[in-house]
């Protein structure tokens, strides 16, 4: 999600600190080269050494030290750097870039920067609602563009409840990979849905298939990154709600068209990679059917959501699908594509490795109605969500 991109982490004087070794082991592993930053304060919690070792690079502390070759290295890495991503700040670096004070190595460097500038607040929850700390927040919001990541709640190392945690590694690394993101799709409303559906039988059971949600989820992910509106409606699924996007929970395939209905006429788009069950039980049951009764099941048929929703399309909306077959994956693809007459379809095939339900990659064929196709390789979902909003730009 990172290759290639060039990123500075500061870490400040907190607790939290060790929290950035972490950070910084997932960004390397992620594709990015990491260099780090560390204020004095910081070198009292976590040593160096932990950073270089980590980063694979050496880290910078101190304004006037000796460097290997001749550079003025706050000016060097101010230059390097695709994305600054400060965590923990604490509310010592925000007073002072706010402040405009530039009396160390990190405050000087993050100053001399055109880069994107991400900060993760992390201290005591009094501090973090001090309201000169929320003030100096805002104005490096309004005035610098820079981007502020909310802390998370819960019990503080000093005792307290409250706000003022550094978020997981895992919203870090989402804010970094948003920031570095191109804003192709900013102004633009994206409804998308995911995971599968639920139909009940009675209060204990319920048919419903296979399908994670994972693919859905990238898709929402990767369109918000790039700046999109996104509306995910989503079937029951073990994900967290990806940051920044609108997640309305459904459960059986009229649920989810229900809402698919009521969201799309705001939308320019709908991608449809929920995995719609096609038939429901004929009755659900009020009360628990006991064996003894034995289970003959009745089937009625659910709704075709994209079949209806494709037929209520306004000018300028786009309509896309998804195929998952075990096999003739290309010709069904394609004739669904004709019949629910979608803008794109992306075919999977449920019997390649690496792809399909519950893995994290994908292997998939975009196809276009006049009969284009684009074959892609075995790729993380996220990569693969990429390819085809590119498709749809
Ligand atoms: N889909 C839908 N409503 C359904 C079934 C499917 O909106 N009741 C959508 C899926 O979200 C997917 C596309 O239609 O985007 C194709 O789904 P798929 O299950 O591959 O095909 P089906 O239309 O169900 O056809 P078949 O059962 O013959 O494979």
């Amino acid at each position: 999600m990172l290759t290639g991109k060039k990123i500075v982490v500061g870490v400040c004087g907190g607790i939290a600190a060790f929290k950035a070794a972490a950070l910084v082991s997932r960004l390397g592993k992620l594709g990015a080269e990491v260099k780090v930053i560390m204020t004095r304060a910081a070198t009292e919690f976590v040593t160096p050494l932990t950073f270089q070792s980590l980063s694979k690079n050496p880290v910078a502390v101190d304004m006037f030290e000796e460097p290997k070759s001749w550079e003025i290295r706050h000016i060097a890495l101010a230059q390097w750097a695709d994305l600054f991503l400060l965590a923990p700040a604490t509310a010592n670096i925000i007073g002072k870039l706010a402040g405009g004070i530039a009396d160390d190595m990190l405050s000087t460097t993050v100053m001399a920067t055109h880069a994107r500038v991400v900060i993760a607040p992390a201290m005591n929850t009094a501090m973090f609602h001090n309201p000169v700390v929320q003030a100096n927040l805002q104005k490096l919001r309004d005035v610098l563009g820079y981007t502020v990541i909310a802390p998370g709640s819960g019990l503080l190392a000093c005792g307290d409840v409250g706000d003022g945690r550094l978020p997981d590694t895992d919203v870090l690394v989402d804010a970094a990979v948003c920031a570095l993101a191109p804003k192709d799709l900013a102004d633009r409303r994206i409804l998308v849905t995911a995971g599968p559906t639920v139909e009940r039988l009675d209060p204990v059971r319920y048919l419903t298939n296979h399908s994670s949600g994972k693919m859905g989820y990238a898709i929402a992910r990767a369109a918000c990154h790039r700046g999109a509106d996104v509306t995910l409606i989503s079937g029951p699924v073990h994900i967290a709600p990806p940051q920044g996007v609108v997640v309305v929970p459904t459960e059986s395939a009229r649920d989810m068209l229900a809402a698919v209905t009521t969201h799309f006429p705001a939308c320019d788009t709908l991608i449809m990679a929920a995995a719609v069950g096609d038939f429901r039980p004929a009755e659900e049951a009020a009360h628990k059917r006991k064996k003894a009764d034995g289970m003959d099941l009745a089937m009625v048929q659910n709704p075709d959501i994209l079949l209806e929703v494709a037929g209520l399309r306004q000018p300028g909306q786009r309509v896309v699908g998804f195929c998952m077959e075990t096999e003739e994956l290309l010709p069904r693809a394609q004739e669904k594509l004709r019949r629910k007459g979608l803008d794109l379809m992306v075919a999977n095939s449920l019997t390649e490795p690496g792809a399909g339900f519950g893995v994290d990659t994908n292997t998939v064929t975009i196809l276009t109605p006049d009969g284009e196709t684009e074959s892609l390789p075995n790729l993380p979902k996220y990569e693969v969500a990429n390819r085809i909003l590119d498709r749809l730009v």
